[in-house]
């Protein structure tokens, strides 16, 4: 545990300094949390087991769900990665620098602690040059995590950061807020049929044209226990606040209607009602707390809006958070709806 965090504030102007004080704090084991194109992320030199470890210990993270490891350049990958198919290949020349993870077969530099205990390692490449010329000051790959409290939505400012992991964490560059938003999407390409493990940044439309056939390994649920898991992270809560959230799915129409139903017998118990709203369905109700989650038909707007709303609520005190499921299930908005049905604790389809 350390007590103090250092904060990075990262521009033009001390671009190189910045970069090299985090790359120092790197080299020497510890961890600095970085901004990437689609989180934050919480970075440890990868191959070394004490550093990783002080990730997990941070964030409060199981020892069986394993980290990304990011790359800057696609020569690192002979270092962590072997048997790699010529369709990784064709996915990386496609999407990297950018929001698709690949699951490959690990080589043995890479610890157990990093891959928990798989065979596999999960590789991507972040489009965002302050992620970048970390990993390449530091001279390592960087296993780095989503930057939150393990179950807590994804940080996607230095602030949700500091919020979550100050005084437990050696330093984070603030480079302001993110573009994507939600987290990449994660591909296992080992076996002759890809798996998406995790939909996110990059579209499964996208990925197909590339791939062709692909398998859905992965549940919208927040699945409890389970046996058979291929990517450890689908069996644990995630993303959620910490006050109760009700999400209500379908037509806009309809789903205007519910909630407005829904505030009123809200109301009516004395509770204090947060909504995170699309910009149309805010024409229709309003509550005690509201925050945009941008234009129903544009999914970009609710990936960039999501996470920083639940954690607007939380810090609202609010009783309960009524979200707008209207959001378009299209290109991102795929990992949108897959994010919102893990932090709902109801789902209401209308
Ligand atoms: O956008 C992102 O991917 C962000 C930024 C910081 O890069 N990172 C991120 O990491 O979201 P994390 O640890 O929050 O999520 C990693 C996901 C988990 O669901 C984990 O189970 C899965 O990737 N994963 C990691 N290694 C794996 C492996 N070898 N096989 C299957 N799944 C793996
Ligand atoms: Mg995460």
């Amino acid at each position: 545990m350390n007590n103090k965090t250092l904060v990075f504030k990262i521009d033009e102007s001390n671009f190189a300094d910045i970069i090299s004080k985090a790359a120092r704090i790197l080299k020497q084991g510890g961890t600095v949390a970085f901004p990437t194109e689609t989180v934050y992320g919480l970075g440890a030199n990868a191959l070394d087991p004490d550093a990783v470890l002080k990730i997990f210990e941070a964030k409060g993270r199981p020892a069986d769900n394993p980290l990304i490891v990011h790359i800057a350049s696609k020569d690192s990958l002979d270092m962590i990665a072997t048997d790699i198919p010529p369709i990784a290949f064709e996915l990386m020349d496609a999407f990297w620098p950018g929001p698709l993870t690949l699951v490959l077969k690990r080589k043995s530099v890479v610890p157990d602690i990093t891959t928990g205990g798989l065979d596999t390692v999960a590789v991507r490449m972040p489009d965002n040059p302050v992620a970048l010329a970390l990993i390449k000051e530091a001279g390592t790959p960087l296993a780095a995590p989503s930057a939150n409290t393990s179950g807590r939505p994804s940080p996607t400012t230095a602030e949700h950061v500091i919020s979550d992991l100050s005084g437990r964490i050696d330093a984070v560059i603030d480079g302001g807020a993110v573009e994507v938003g939600v987290e990449s999407t994660v591909l296992d390409v080992t076996s002759d049929i890809p798996a998406i493990l995790r939909p996110g940044g990059v579209s499964l439309e996208v990925i197909k044209k590339y791939v062709g056939e692909v398998v859905i390994g992965y549940t919208d649920q927040a699945v409890e226990e389970s046996d058979v898991v291929r990517s450890p992270g689908m069996k644990y809560t995630h993303y959620s606040p910490k006050t109760r959230v009700v999400l209500v799915e379908g037509d806009g129409m309809a789903v205007a209607a519910k909630i407005s139903e829904l505030i009123d017998s809200y109301s009516e118990k004395n509770m204090r009602v947060g909504l995170l709203i699309t910009d149309e369905t805010a024409k229709h109700v309003s509550a005690d707390e509201m925050y945009s989650l941008g234009r129903r038909n544009v999914p970009e707007d609710a990936a960039r809006n999501l996470f920083a709303g639940l954690r607007y609520m939380d810090g609202m005190d609010v009783d309960i958070i009524i979200v707008d499921g209207s959001v378009k299930c299209d290109g991102v908005g795929v990992a949108v709806l897959n994010r919102l049905r893990k932090a709902a604790n109801k789902l209401i389809e209308v």
